[in-house]
């Protein structure tokens, strides 16, 4: 394959790229580290997260010592918290079985939780400038409608017809910056909506721009199926203003996080039965009054639309010494998922209690 694609990319890179603070040295660790908060997160809001587990936590075996509770608390607002425990899970294997150094081997990294075929291939070639060519989002983007590829990009063909042409298409001299060129100008200039195609440095060749395909390529399959998840929280605080907490325990997106008294239902339900739900009488007691009810929270993931309300209620009795529970004042230390976050930011509880 001739390199006229790679060489026009990198070109477009170097006067292009935005200076981010990853892209300035070549510390697998905090590479890792900013791939997976850039899984989650757009590199404007990734780039402060960056900025605190880096400083918090300046080498990967600081991180692996860390307490949990702690990681978790750090990572608050990025949500899907099974990648902050793959995170801390994964430094503490780097810390136990590499002694404490970064590995270097693409079937090392990858075997690290949390570490897919595209992460792998971005560590392997940014740290250390080894020919993986990465597939993401972007890349997906350019090269389909560069080549005018109608193969989805959600099939098990698509996946390989992608990563075969990347790889095909990869500077093997400079496996790094030709994949963060990549990644850059599908991000900044070849844009899921409204690409600047006349200015395109590639539009001489560009299919896709030829053929008036730019708005219909890529190409997805399927469409995700969505599932609505209505959650009613009781903020049950009792007689010593002691407020109920549960720690979600495995097997879904929120575990280790902290929450109020759940009661989850799959269409909205009103404040009687709410009310008069066994949950919310066997940990209130039949005496309680509610003291205020939020608006409805909506939060978006891609398989669920989660609706959230909050009720708070003060109840006469006491909560149970084994119960987990919080005072107002150390509420805060507690990491809980977004919609909760969102509610105690809004919600000026000691004013209602
Ligand atoms: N998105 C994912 N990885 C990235 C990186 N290294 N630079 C910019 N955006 C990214």
């Amino acid at each position: 394959m001739e390199n006229w694609f790679s060489r026009g990319l990198i070109t477009w890179y170097k006067t292009n790229k935005r200076d981010l603070p990853w892209r300035n040295h070549k510390d697998p660790y905090k590479i890792w580290l900013s791939e997976i908060i850039l899984q989650q997160t757009q590199v404007i809001q990734g780039t402060s997260y960056y900025l605190k587990f880096t400083q918090k936590y300046p080498k990967i075996g600081q991180l692996a010592a860390a307490k949990e509770d702690e990681v978790l608390k750090l990572w608050q607002g990025l949500g899907y918290y099974s990648r902050a425990r793959n995170l801390h899970a994964a430094a503490k294997v780097v810390n136990d079985s590499h002694k404490g150094v970064f590995p270097s081997k693409y079937e090392d990294i990858k075997a690290l939780k949390g570490v897919g075929d595209y992460t792998a291939a971005a560590i392997s070639s940014f740290a250390y400038n080894m020919p993986y060519a990465v597939v993401d989002g972007n890349v997906y983007r350019v090269l389909s409608r560069l080549f005018g590829i109608e193969t989805p990009i959600d099939s098990g063909t698509g996946k390989k017809e992608f990563q075969q042409l990347a790889t095909e298409l990869l500077d093997k001299k400079e496996p790094g910056q030709h994949n963060q060129a990549i990644m850059e100008f599908g991000s900044q200039f070849c844009k899921p909506v409204n690409p600047d195609c006349p200015n395109c440095i590639f539009n001489a060749k560009c299919v896709a721009f030829k053929n008036k395909q730019v708005n219909e390529l890529p190409v997805k399959a399927k469409k995700t199926k969505v599932r609505d998840r209505f959650l009613n929280y009781v903020v049950l605080i009792d007689k010593k203003n002691e407020i109920y907490l549960n720690r979600r325990v495995a097997g879904d997106i929120w575990q280790g996080l902290y929450e109020f008294l759940l009661i989850e239902s799959d269409k909205e339900i009103t404040t009687p039965q709410l009310l008069n739900h066994k949950k919310v009488k066997e940990a209130a007691g039949e005496k309680f009054k509610l003291l205020h009810t939020s608006k409805l929270y909506k939060h978006v993931l891609s398989h669920q639309h989660l609706y959230a309300r909050f009720y708070v209620v003060k109840t006469s009795i006491s909560l149970s010494k084994t119960q987990t529970k919080t005072t107002l004042n150390n509420l805060t230390d507690f990491a809980f998922a977004r919609l909760s976050e969102k509610f105690l930011n809004d919600c000026e509880l000691k004013e209602i209690v």
